[in-house]
């Protein structure tokens, strides 16, 4: 069956079927950057030198590293002495092409026409905009703050830091402005780049507002703003990006870096209320998005790929911008809705770009999976090569269903393990080798070992679920400390293992390959989406009217998860108002993604003699499931009391 290929004829096949599963075909080896399966013996042997080659000549460095790798566990150092800068790598170095398009932007109203930025084209306003940031006094390891939709100035305000050893710290624009504020104060930024707003599903949406209530008695000087929905914005503390950039001088000399300066830091949530920021470094950082690039998704140039994540999570850096960047190939990013103004949208876009790498996670999967199927059958997607999922496991049918619809049963689905903490891919089964089984996610990437261990540290046997963990020494990509928290650092990630890091996922081991279960802790996956059940319990706190609160994770058809609360009042009972009320505090406090799918209003929680919410209790009771454990419990009654709110 080969449906979704239009043009059969140019579509060609880069997958066989063997044993069941699905192997690179002839052609695929032939086109892969790596198609050698001895690749990850190779590694083993000596993976510091391993890393050492492949950034040696993968980047360009302005000077050579003194030592490949320095451990002092749980710190540890790639590339010591090194010398790099990462916007050099990313457009610098491919300026001998400069007429290559580096991204294409599609933005959703249709009747404006995509945008074609070449490599030249983005040296050019990343050096002018490198000059304006200067003359706003940034300087090396300032953070700047930036809320922008998906148009091409985030690119620019990227990688114009990374020129000047200014470490950005994007924030998802669907954050609300309490979120963004908490990330200012974090980073002390003096400058917030943002956007007057952008299209959503037909209509403009305002972002100005929420960035100037954010950015009040901050330590924001100065407001940078990209015009994108033709509101006038005036007054002394803002300028417009455009307009600034225009203006500024055309050269600005790239601030050489160590290696293991940050480059940026991105917040994201664990298991307390506050979300962390997570640092990345730079050169580690840079070759572990370069070589993943290169390997996973076959990146070179002329090749063009699409990641649908946003530039706020680290699959939009990493992926929608470095990646293609650092391998000189081509980003087409989208600024609007799936399935605006239909749900043929996206498909049209692959058919009208030519995309080569598609890489979306299984949430948008099963949504298409739900619409009419002429939507994507009218499109030609014959120039897909290699389709990847990130940021969820995906399920049997959904992969299938990838695989055949958008994939028209003839490319690799490349399932990719990894965290905002790793900064690029860590474990997936690489295009040019395979073996391509649904739902499991593959190997370590060459050069990486994890293991699947149990509570004390000890290996698992096959077959037996237990926590994923990873072994020295560490990724490249790996993050480099907690912003202003070392023991945050030590204790979320080093502390649970010895020796290792605590991935707080859990796996179990399929003929060699690592499938991946979910977390482990009490963070969840809201439509690809990570969020701590803490955070969403902090806000729903904030309601005077409420004495206790439990959120927890409940399995979606399309999100995956969704939130659900469950609360107790100090007095009184619950309404549909309170309920409303309480889950726009939560739009307000986190943003919209957070809001929760349902509010219980109940009369006690489970709870332990010691005073622990037994939130496993309340999540057998939403799949209606037996709960286990109520002998722990001093209140078992409250159990039957739940089941029979939630039951009606
Ligand atoms: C968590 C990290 C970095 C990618 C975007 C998410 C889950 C990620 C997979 C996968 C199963 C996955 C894990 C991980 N996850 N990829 N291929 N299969 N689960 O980054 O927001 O930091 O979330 O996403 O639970 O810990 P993130």
């Amino acid at each position: 069956m080969s449906m979704g290929i239009k043009n059969k004829s140019k579509a060609k096949k880069y997958v066989v079927k063997k044993g069941g599963v699905f192997w690179p075909s002839p052609e695929m080896k032939k086109i892969a950057n790596m198609a050698d399966p001895k690749i990850y013996e190779k590694a083993a042997k000596n993976p510091i030198k391993f890393w050492e080659d492949l950034a040696w000549n993968g980047l360009t460095w302005e000077k050579k590293w003194d030592k490949g790798y320095v451990e002092h566990f749980p710190y540890f150092e790639w590339f010591k002495g090194g010398q790099i800068n990462f916007s050099v790598n990313c457009i610098d170095r491919h300026l001998d092409h400069g007429d290559r398009t580096a991204l294409i932007w599609v933005p959703e109203p249709t009747n404006e026409k995509p945008i074609k930025v070449t490599y030249r084209e983005l040296y050019d306003k990343v050096n002018k905009f490198a000059n304006v940031l200067k003359s706003e006094g940034v300087k090396k390891g300032d953070v700047v703050s930036i809320y922008l939709p998906m148009v091409p100035e985030a690119a620019v305000a990227m990688l114009a830091c990374a020129r000047i050893g200014a470490i950005h710290s994007v924030v998802f624009s669907a954050f609300s402005a309490d979120a963004l504020r908490a990330r200012i104060i974090g980073g002390e930024a003096k400058i917030l780049i943002t956007s007057d707003g952008y299209f959503r599903r037909g209509k403009p949406e305002p972002l100005l507002a929420k960035a100037k209530k954010a950015a009040k008695r901050t330590t924001v000087k100065r407001i940078i703003v990209v015009n994108r929905i033709g509101k006038r914005v005036w007054g002394r503390r803002y300028l417009d990006f455009n307009k600034a950039l225009e203006k500024a001088e055309a050269y600005c000399e790239p601030e050489i870096m160590k290696s293991e300066d940050p480059l940026f830091i991105l917040y994201t949530s664990g298991t307390t209320g506050k979300p962390k920021g997570v640092v990345h470094d730079t050169g580690g950082y840079a070759i572990q998005a370069y070589q993943t690039s290169k390997w996973n998704f076959n990146l070179n140039p002329g090749d063009v790929m699409w990641c649908t994540a946003d530039v706020g999570w680290i699959t939009g850096h990493t992926y929608a911008f470095y990646g293609p960047f650092l391998t000189g190939a081509t980003s087409l990013i989208y600024e609007g809705g799936p399935d605006y103004p239909n749900s043929g949208r996206w498909w049209k876009i692959i058919q009208d770009h030519d995309v080569n790498v598609f890489y979306t996670a299984p949430t948008a999967v099963r949504m298409f999976m739900k619409v009419d199927p002429k939507w994507i059958n009218q499109y030609d997607l014959s120039s897909i090569k290699i389709l990847g999922t990130v940021g969820e496991p995906i399920d049997k049918e959904s992969w299938m269903w990838y695989f055949r619809m958008i994939g028209g049963s003839r490319c690799p689905v490349i399932d990719t393990w990894w965290q905002t903490e790793t900064g690029g891919t860590l474990i997936n089964v690489l295009p040019g080798i395979g073996p391509f089984v649904p739902t499991v996610s593959g190997r370590s990437f060459p050069g990486l070992t994890h293991v699947i261990v149990d509570d004390k540290g000890k290996p698992m046997p096959t077959g037996r679920q237990g926590f994923l963990a990873q072994k020295s020494p560490f990724a490249p990509g790996m993050l480099h400390g907690v912003w202003k928290n070392p023991e945050k650092y030590v204790k979320t990630y080093w502390s649970n293992f010895k020796n290792m890091y605590d991935t707080s996922d859990g796996a179990y081991l399929v003929n060699g390959l690592i499938r991946i279960t979910g977390r482990t802790d009490d963070v969840m996956k809201v439509a690809g989406h990570r969020l701590a059940t803490a955070e969403l319990e902090n806000a729903i706190h904030d309601n005077k009217k409420v004495g206790d609160v439990a959120v927890v994770p409940m399995p979606h058809d399309v999100k995956g998860q969704v939130p659900i609360a469950f609360v107790v009042l100090k007095k009184g009972d619950g309404s549909e108002k309170l309920e409303n009320e309480l889950k726009k505090h939560v739009d307000k406090k986190i943003g919209p993604t957070a809001r929760p799918g349902k509010i219980f209003f109940v009369k006690d929680l489970p709870k332990t003699r010691s005073g622990k919410i037994m939130r496993r209790i309340l999540k057998a009771l939403l799949v209606k499931e037996k709960p286990e454990g109520l002998m722990t419990l001093v209140n078992p009654e409250s159990v039957e009391e739940i089941k029979t709110i939630i039951e009606r």
